[in-house]
């Protein structure tokens, strides 16, 4: 018995982390799901209109429970107080859920607890392709080759899919999509989120997006030997895909640590993984084919982010484009920054928390 309670409190505590994403280590999988139809979203523009009714039916459900109270606490005048209040509470002007409230599922907070790794993303890909993308595309966009033929034209699996929604829901949508019944386990569907997530990012900068991590890969560094990227936490890093124009930036700066990326040739750099894979998948953040990923370059913050990303090419690097986050982790494209030492010092001064769910 005292074992069931124990348990029961750790669900309920775990939950209440979760749904209200406190800074506090959680347990995957060890959570109720989400009870209610709607949750909270910090980024729903609410109009002051909206907020004005908000204010007004809470006042008067306040009131209500004041005249609840005092009813119940004195005789005289009881029931025209507990009338005057229900009639209060009956009357409130709550404004319609949809305009204060994102619509929700059980699995809202849920979070994957699955390595956001090359391997993985590259297997959320295969399962995309084999079970999606004959209606959705290749790319994700919604022009899949059977998309004319359906009686409604598959969404676009990019960016604004992923702007206002959290993972969970995308996960949701996945596992009870309409008319189709995907093969494979719940860690597929989550594969496949990571995979879109990463696609979308590629394509579009994330502009309005939450932070994207940056896939954990197998580095071998000078003085370092054999560590995973996730081992450089707490240091910025500069990932770099080995080009014909990249010498200068695979050198040492003390600014980062440079990791350089190869498509499995060995080089001699601070930090450098050869493996396939990582190209390959780091190809899909670039926006770009493997074969037109040499030259780009990221900026991973302390805590795992990728802060901002340019294409190889003449571009010249960190001036414009996709850079650094907002205010809540959210990726802001128009932020006005020059050169390494400007985006480091923006990265730095808006940090996000690290994402604590994720195994890496
Ligand atoms: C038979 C064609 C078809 C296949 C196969 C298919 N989808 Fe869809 N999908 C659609 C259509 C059509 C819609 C839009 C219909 C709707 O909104 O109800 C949709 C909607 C979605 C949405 C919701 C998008 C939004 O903006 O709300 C997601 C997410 C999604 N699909 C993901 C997937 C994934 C992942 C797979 C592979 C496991 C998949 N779909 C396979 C046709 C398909």
């Amino acid at each position: 018995m005292p074992a069931a309670i124990l348990l029961l409190f750790l669900v309920a505590a775990n939950s209440l982390v979760a749904w209200l994403d406190l800074p506090a280590p959680r347990l995957p999988g060890l959570q109720l799901p989400w009870p209610f139809a709607w949750r909270y979203d910090a980024d729903l523009p609410v109009s002051p209109y909206v907020w004005r009714k908000l204010a007004l039916a809470a006042a008067m459900v306040a009131a209500a429970a004041l005249l609840a109270g005092w009813g119940l606490w004195r005789r005289r005048g009881r029931w025209a107080m507990l009338a005057a209040g229900a009639l209060l509470l009956v009357n409130a002007p709550w404004p319609r859920p949809a305009l204060y409230l994102a619509p929700a599922v059980p699995s809202s907070f849920d979070r994957s607890g699955l390595p956001y790794t090359p391997a993985s993303l590259l297997q959320g890909r295969l399962a995309y392709q084999a079970q999606c993308a004959a209606c959705h595309g290749e790319a994700a966009d919604g022009q899949g080759p059977r998309a004319a033929s359906l009686p409604t034209w598959p969404s676009s699996l990019g960016q604004p899919l992923f702007q206002n929604r959290l993972e969970g829901e995308i996960y949701w949508r996945i596992l009870h999509h309409p008319g189709v019944s995907i093969s494979g386990d719940a860690a597929d569907a989550w594969r496949m989120v990571d995979y879109l997530r990463a696609l979308a990012y590629g394509a579009s900068g994330g502009a309005g997006m939450p932070a994207v991590p940056a896939p954990d890969i197998s580095l071998s560094c000078r003085g370092r030997g054999r560590v995973p990227l996730s081992a450089l936490r707490g240091l910025p890093v500069r990932i770099v895909a080995h080009g014909p124009a990249t010498a200068q930036d695979e050198r040492d700066d003390p600014r980062v640590v440079t990791v350089v990326l190869t498509r499995g040739a060995a080089l001699d750099a601070e930090c450098a993984s050869a493996d396939v894979e990582a190209w390959d998948a780091y190809a899909f953040l670039a926006g770009a084919t493997p074969d037109t990923l040499a030259g780009a370059q990221f900026l991973v913050d302390r805590q795992g982010w990728l802060r901002a990303r340019h294409a190889g090419g003449d571009a010249p690097a960190w001036t414009s484009g996709d850079n650094v986050c907002g205010p809540g982790g959210r990726l802001h494209v128009a932020v006005a920054v020059q050169g390494l030492d400007q985006i480091l010092k923006a990265m730095d001064a808006s940090p996000i928390p690290p994402d604590r769910d994720r195994r890496g």
